[in-house]
Parts: C-alpha cells; sequence; structure tokens
C-alpha cells in the first residue's frame, strides 16, 4: 500500500520530505472542470439505496410531528397517499414503525396479528407488490409502557428500584413478532433491540414457518446514542426509568461491534447495520474491510436534526448538506442508508 502510494505520487528523483514540491503530478488537473470531475468521482449515491423510515399510527388522524419536518404519525390511509408521491419520485423501500393505541407491559402490540405494523404492510403490500420493497423494525419500546426494548424484570434486594430487560424471555417474544411481520408480508425484518441472539431466533422462528426468503436486517451495532431523542419523542418510545445501556452499545467501544456483527453474520443475518451513521463511520469503514456482507446504516433522528438545523441557521445550502452527508455514509461503506432525507434526496438526486 505505502510502495504503491510513493510510486503514484513521486517521480523518484526528490526523495520524501525533500521539501522540493514533484509538480509533475498535479492532483488538480482531474478537478478542472465538472464533466472531469464527474467521470473520476470515486462514489455515487442512487435512489435504490435509499430507505425511508416511516410512522403509522392507529386510528384516522395523523399527527403533525415537531420533532423531525415532513415526518408525522401517519394514519394508514394518509401512509397509503404519501406512497403514491413516494413511488413516483423513484422511492423503492421503507422501514415502518407503529405507534399502537394502547401499550402494556409486554408489548403485545408489537405482534397483534391485527396490530397498526401488521395492518400497513399488509396495505402497503396489496397495492405495490414488488415494486416496494418494505422492512418492519423489530422492537418494544413502541408497544410497552415502560418503554424498554424488552421484558422488564425487577431485581430484589437492592435499595433502588433496579429493572433489567430480561434476554431470554425478549427472545420469545421476537420470535413470534417475526413471524407475525412476515405474515402481513414484510420483506425484510429489521430486528433492533439488541438482544443477544435475536437474529438466530428469528431465523429459526421464520424457517419453522416456511419464510424461508424474508430478509434479516440486523441492527447489529448498535450504540446507546444521544441521537435518537427526535425519534423517541416521535414515537412515544421514550423509556420512562433508566436507559438502555445495558443492552445497546457503548459509544467508546469498535471491536466490540466487531463481534457483533460477526455474531450477526454467523447467526444468518442477510444485511448488518451500524447505527447511528456519522458519528460511527469508523466503524462502517472497519466493517466494510472485515465483511462481504451487504451494509446498511441508520442516519439517525438527532443526526437529522442536526443537518435541519444547521441548514436553518443559513450556514449551508440545506440540499449540499444532505447530499454530503449522505456521500460520507456511502463512501463509508454502506450499501443501504436509512434517512429521514430520502424523500428530499429522491428529488435531488433527479435533478
Ligand atoms: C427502536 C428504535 C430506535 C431507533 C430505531 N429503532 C430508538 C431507540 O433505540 O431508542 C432510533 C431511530 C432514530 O433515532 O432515528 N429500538
Ligand atoms: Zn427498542
Amino acid at each position: 500500500m505505502l510502495a504503491r502510494k510513493l510510486v503514484s505520487a513521486d517521480n523518484h528523483k526528490n526523495p520524501p520530505n525533500s521539501g522540493v514540491a514533484n509538480l509533475a503530478v498535479r492532483l488538480r488537473r482531474l478537478r478542472q472542470n465538472p464533466v472531469i470531475r464527474a467521470a473520476f468521482q470515486e462514489n455515487r449515491l442512487s435512489k435504490e439505496q435509499l430507505m425511508a423510515p416511516l410512522f403509522v399510527r392507529e386510528g384516522s388522524q395523523t399527527k403533525p410531528s415537531g420533532t423531525l419536518p415532513g415526518h408525522p404519525q401517519r394514519s394508514l390511509p394518509d401512509l397509503l397517499k404519501y406512497l403514491e408521491s413516494f413511488a413516483k419520485k423513484g422511492g423503492r423501500s421503507v422501514i415502518v414503525f407503529g405507534i399502537p393505541a394502547k401499550k402494556d407491559a409486554l408489548g403485545t402490540g408489537a405482534y397483534a396479528s391485527n396490530g397498526i405494523v401488521q395492518k400497513a404492510i399488509r396495505a402497503i403490500k396489496k397495492n405495490y407488490g414488488e415494486d416496494l420493497v418494505v422492512a418492519a423494525d423489530l422492537c418494544f419500546c413502541e408497544y410497552t409502557d415502560h418503554g424498554h426494548c424488552g421484558v422488564l424484570r425487577k431485581r430484589s434486594g437492592v435499595l433502588t428500584p433496579n429493572f433489567y430487560v430480561d434476554n431470554d424471555a425478549t427472545l420469545d417474544l421476537i420470535g413470534k413478532t417475526s413471524v407475525s411481520l412476515a405474515e402481513a408480508g414484510a420483506d425484510i425484518v429489521a430486528p433492533s433491540g439488541m438482544i443477544d441472539g435475536m437474529v438466530a431466533k428469528i431465523r429459526s422462528s421464520l424457517d419453522r414457518q416456511n419464510f424461508k426468503e424474508t430478509i434479516i436486517l440486523s441492527y447489529a451495532a448498535k450504540y446507546a446514542s444521544t441521537l435518537y431523542g427526535p425519534f423517541r419523542e416521535l414515537a412515544q418510545s421514550k423509556p420512562s426509568s433508566g436507559d438502555r445501556k445495558s443492552y445497546q452499545m457503548n459509544p467508546a467501544n469498535a471491536r466490540e461491534a466487531l463481534r457483533e456483527m460477526a455474531l450477526d453474520a454467523r447467526e444468518g443475518a442477510d444485511i448488518l447495520m451500524v447505527k447511528p451513521a456519522l458519528f460511527y463511520l469508523d466503524i462502517l469503514a472497519k466493517a466494510r474491510e472485515e465483511f462481504d456482507l451487504p451494509l446498511a446504516a441508520f442516519q439517525v433522528s438527532g443526526e437529522a436534526w442536526m443537518i435541519e438545523q444547521y441548514a436553518r441557521s443559513g450556514m449551508a445550502k440545506r440540499e449540499d448538506a444532505i447530499l454530503e452527508s449522505l456521500m460520507a455514509i456511502r463512501r463509508a461503506g454502506a450499501d443501504l442508508i436509512i434517512t429521514y432525507f430520502a424523500e428530499e434526496a429522491l428529488a435531488l438526486l433527479s435533478r
């Protein structure tokens, strides 16, 4: 690697660091006009690589979003209406999040055969068939009254209330939920709870019910990040007490992310995801070197929020900031990007 760099950057007359510029090599040659720049552009972004997160609520009223412009909690009829324009612009994939009418301790709304996400998936697939890839986020935090991503248990014998998410009890619910999403017609199930063994559980549950073609997109390296704030407001999924640090990853860890991803790959994940994206591009780049599986990245709500506010303040052109952020995620190695800017980026890519 070093040798290749030296040969191309130096004509051998000047030893490195001699203080003499080698102007036989001029990198600006390939930047001199838009056509030349485009010819040698290393990475590209295309419409098929964008997946839009969508929120669907029970009931007939769409609730406007105070947090993410363009992302209300849609009623099912409004969601279907929205998808018409999304598909017309070239949108090809969505990931659906549900906001149920009622929450309970076990998050039963997540695997109800007539749950809001199940109804939404059925309706979308009925209208669009193979023209739209439908992924379903598989987690319980939108469905549990305590807002945690699984079955919550209390530890006794401590002074302060101490709750934990019971890994193996949650696995049973994950298996059930995956089948209910596949039955509704989901092309992709995307477990996001960071529960150990979730991918293996889903694969075996799906296969047992003959859903052998259902794709698993695993939130394999998902960090306990500060960047999920706007999502939790919108999806009403904030934990009522505590945080998610006992299941989501410590932001200080990189090697552990590779272990998470290797495990999920071995358990049968079809696509591995890193989340968030922009603060974790090093993880994405490492994963790109390490794995041959397709990689996804989730540009999360707090990232969208930051870009939004930056553009609003007039510091940059909004569309340029959006496209630069998405290109950075591509450059780091993502095949698929989940982004709140999907619809907007589709329009920008058509220009
Ligand atoms: C559910 C889930 C979350 C996100 C995706 N799936 C929230 C969380 O883990 O608290 C975050 C997405 C975003 O911030 O845009 N577990
Ligand atoms: Zn969750």
